[in-house]
């Protein structure tokens, strides 16, 4: 394969900011692949593989890996689920999904064609015993055929309800404990959501457990996977400036937004039981604020990185169920328009209950009692149909103590805001004030920007490639262990409780397609004498 022909993934789009000093990163030291391809073969089974995430995400991703000569040598797929196809309609089918996929910027045909005698299908229920000796038979063949030398990857895409039957399913038929008998290694990855409350997570984590060891258990939040996400831990850590402003002394308060433009699309079956806190916070932005939060880790390793972010999973002040309305506020779109067009509200969704009571927005304000974070809030939120797609972190600094320009009064300064874009437009700025132009002493405001696509050009892989290449090579770093999924929804839950025994709010639905969410998630800062950021 030719350089030209690896596809590459471009990043962001150009700066708006109003006066910009850019601070152009270097060439990367290292171009071309940064991750080694991994040594040990195996086969990736994926149950579930007639769902949405396979043809959107995994498929695209194991493609991308083997464009980039980054799949085992070794190395075949097996999509298992109850839809009947066989392996020539199954590939066909992925091809169609690749081909168009965003995730794929370049399609090659030769490539596809050279990748596609690896992908395998079983027909089959969850449940029962024949699939999954077919499966056993078929893996076996496999060894044979790809070479994929006794390891087994497991992938659980399926509805929630399925994984614990199919990990027991796969320890009653002699899949676990392989490693014991010299058999090859098995790792499992989960999909989220990973329960729907803490009880069914801790179910969920005892389930696996009887079958599989926690070392063999990768529990998937696709952010850690972004480029962007990881860069927070480089961003902190490896810059001498910041850690030393990082903390209560000089942080006003952090602000952590995942707005969506999109609505509930086809998932309103899905989501309808689900909710914004479910689908977003216990996962995405609890890690985002576990990594904006946590300590320095000893060394980048699984077991120091998630001590390190489940520290402050533990340390976030627990929600008084009593309090709940002072901390949490919850929104549900109603018909709305943007840029001149007209959208549906979210009870005119397909598959979504005409009375629904979900929210598809959720703000909160949560604490971190510890040394570093006291008194520091942390404001979280994420919605759909938002006015435009935004993953943002933004860290307001103090106010200056003390200042003597004296034409332009204290107020009018802002405070110094750092923004990591996590997506669409992927960077970093920081906002300063500086001195207006002219004989007068007044002061303006700047911003120094980085900015990913201008600065370092492109990402070599999208979350998917990364963290399935990392299941692949045993390196659950970026992945959720156990403990700390059973903390975020230990923190979830007396907002989950209240929302879901007490009435809704009135009006429900409380804000407009298109708009930034309820007045309510105003109103949340403002009581603090703050306001949310809008990018
Ligand atoms: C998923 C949620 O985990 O994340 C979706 O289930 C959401 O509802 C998606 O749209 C957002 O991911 P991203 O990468 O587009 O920000």
């Amino acid at each position: 394969m030719t350089a030209s022909e690896t596809p590459t993934m471009a990043a962001g789009t150009t700066e708006t900011a109003p006066t910009v000093v850019t601070a152009q990163a270097e060439a990367p030291v290292l171009p071309g692949p940064l991750v080694l391809r991994p040594e040990e073969s195996c086969a990736f089974v994926i149950f579930g593989a007639s769902g949405d995430l396979t043809g959107r995400k995994l498929v695209p991703a194991l493609y991308n890996l083997f464009c980039q000569d980054l799949l085992p040598p070794g190395f075949a797929v097996i999509g298992y689920a109850f839809t009947e196809m066989d392996d020539a309609s199954f590939r066909e089918r992925m091809r169609d999904l690749v081909k168009n996929s965003p995730e794929v910027l370049v399609f090659r045909p030769k490539l596809w064609d050279a990748f596609v005698p690896a992908l395998h299908y079983i027909t089959a229920d969850f449940e029962n015993p024949d699939g999954y000796a077919s499966l056993t038979a078929r893996l076996g063949e496999l060894d044979r055929e790809h070479d994929t030398g006794g390891n087994r990857l497991f992938y659980l895409a399926t509805a929630p309800q399925f994984y614990g039957p199919i990990a027991l399913n796969l320890g009653r038929h002699g899949v676990a404990g392989r490693e014991s008998r010299g058999e090859g290694w098995t790792r499992i990855i989960v999909e989220k959501p990973f329960g729907r409350d803490l009880n069914s997570a801790r179910r969920l984590n005892d389930t696996l457990h009887t079958v599989f060891a926690e070392e063999q258990i990768y529990r998937i939040d696709h952010y850690l996977g972004k480029e962007t996400v990881q860069n927070i831990l480089a961003f902190r850590f490896a810059n001498a400036v910041i850690e030393p402003i990082w903390d209560r002394r000089y942080v006003d308060h952090v602000q952590i937004t995942a707005a969506e433009s999109l609505g509930v699309e086809h998932r309103g079956g899905y989501y309808d039981t689900s909710g914004c806190l479910r689908d977003m916070f216990q996962n995405h932005l609890l890690q985002l604020m576990a990594l904006v939060a946590m300590d320095p880790p000893v060394r980048y390793g699984s077991q120091s990185v998630r001590d390190r972010k489940a520290d402050v999973l533990r340390a976030i002040l627990p929600i008084d169920p009593a309090g709940v309305d002072a901390v949490a506020v919850r929104g549900q779109y109603g018909p709305g328009r943007r840029d001149g067009e007209a959208l549906y509200g979210y009870r005119q969704e397909e598959a979504v209950s005409r009375e629904s009571r979900t929210e598809t927005y959720a703000a909160l304000k949560l604490m971190v009692d510890n040394w570093r974070w006291a008194d520091v809030p942390f404001y979280l939120r994420s919605g759909k149909r938002m006015p435009r797609k935004l993953t943002e972190i933004a860290i307001e600094f103090k106010r200056v103590p003390h200042l003597f320009f004296h034409l332009t009064p204290q107020d009018r300064i802002e405070p110094n805001v750092l923004t990591i874009r996590i997506q669409p437009d992927e960077g970093i700025s920081l906002n300063l004030g500086a001195k207006t132009p002219g004989p007068e002493m007044r002061m303006c405001q700047v911003q120094m920007s980085f900015s990913y696509s201008s600065a370092l050009g492109e990402f070599p892989a999208t979350a998917y490639e990364t963290l399935l290449l990392d299941a692949m090579q045993a390196d659950p770093t970026l992945f959720n262990r156990s403990d700390a999924v059973e903390l975020s929804w230990q923190v979830l839950e007396p907002i989950l409780e209240r929302w879901e025994s007490g009435p809704s709010p009135a009006p429900f639905p409380n804000y407009e397609a298109g708009s930034w969410g309820p007045a309510a998630a105003d109103a949340l800062l403002a009581a603090d004498g703050r306001a949310w950021k809008n990018g």
